[in-house]
């Protein structure tokens, strides 16, 4: 599943869902099951929780080998920002990722592509890597935009980069979010093909060739396996499966 010099992550997107109770309880669970099996070489796993649950992520997963992170936060580190989360505060408590630019975050709270810049900058300067979504909606793909616009938001998104510092990216087409549809292997490889592309042109050689680029969009135990094989896929970020260990399990190399 490891490809080049990349590591193989599979991360849990859990969205709006689960307490501070229930999110404890599964993720003690989760690690109790992991710690009978090893995690695949080089495999990495991530649970990016609401923000209420972060402190108890945090303490859940401290002595296991699973990481953890925010769905979003802001770019500012403090001050009159109602209701925002500062990159600081979840660099001190332990977080590794924070999602960046996910679709529900541009088309419901109408992120745009220059916040995304803005955020992966704040993030790598507390030292966390930017997990940046990108993707089309099923109007672009019909209209052939697909390259065209994930390429703009990987470029925007990467404006502001510390060229010495790690980020991910995740593509996630918007018509495979929550849908049941998924890209098909080929649809999905291809738009990696062209992101990877992308970071060359960005940041050269070495910059693609470490820079790990995951799948997303309605991954279940029964597609993960060919779309992991894909050679530019590193992995997955799931949101539906990852609410059960009995469907999230499965999808971690083992
Ligand atoms: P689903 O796996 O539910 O399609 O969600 C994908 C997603 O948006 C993960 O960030």
């Amino acid at each position: 599943m490891k490809k080049d010099a990349r590591p193989f992550i599979v991360a849990a997107n859990w969205k709006m869902h689960k307490s501070p109770r229930e999110a404890g309880e599964f993720l003690k669970s989760f690690v109790a099951q992991t710690n009978k099996r090893s995690l695949g070489g080089d495999c990495e796993v991530v649970f990016f929780v609401p923000a209420i649950d972060l402190m108890v992520a945090a303490e859940s997963l401290r002595d296991s080998q699973v990481k953890w992170g925010a769905q979003n936060c802001y770019f500012e580190m403090k001050g009159a920002f109602t209701g925002e989360t500062s990159p600081a505060v979840l660099s001190e408590i332990g977080a590794h990722y924070t999602l960046v630019g996910h679709s529900e975050r541009r088309a419901i709270f109408h992120e745009s592509d220059a916040e995304t810049g803005k955020k992966v900058k704040a993030l790598q300067g507390v030292g966390i890597v930017p997990m940046l979504c990108v993707g089309e909606t099923l109007a672009e793909r019909e209209a052939g935009r697909t390259n065209e616009v994930i390429l703009r938001q990987l470029r925007a998104g990467l404006e502001h980069r510390d060229t010495n510092k790690n980020v991910v990216i995740a593509y996630e087409p918007v018509w495979a979010i929550g849908t049941g549809k998924v890209a098909t292997p080929q649809q999905a490889n291809d738009a990696h093909v062209a992101l990877r592309q992308g970071l060359k042109d960005l940041g050269g050689d070495g910059f693609s060739r470490v820079t790990p680029i995951l799948y997303g969009g309605s991954v279940k135990p029964e597609n993960a396996a060919e779309l992991g094989a894909q050679s530019e896929i590193d992995g997955f970020l799931v949101g539906g499966a990852s609410l059960e260990i009995a469907t999230f399990l499965p999808l971690i190399p083992g």
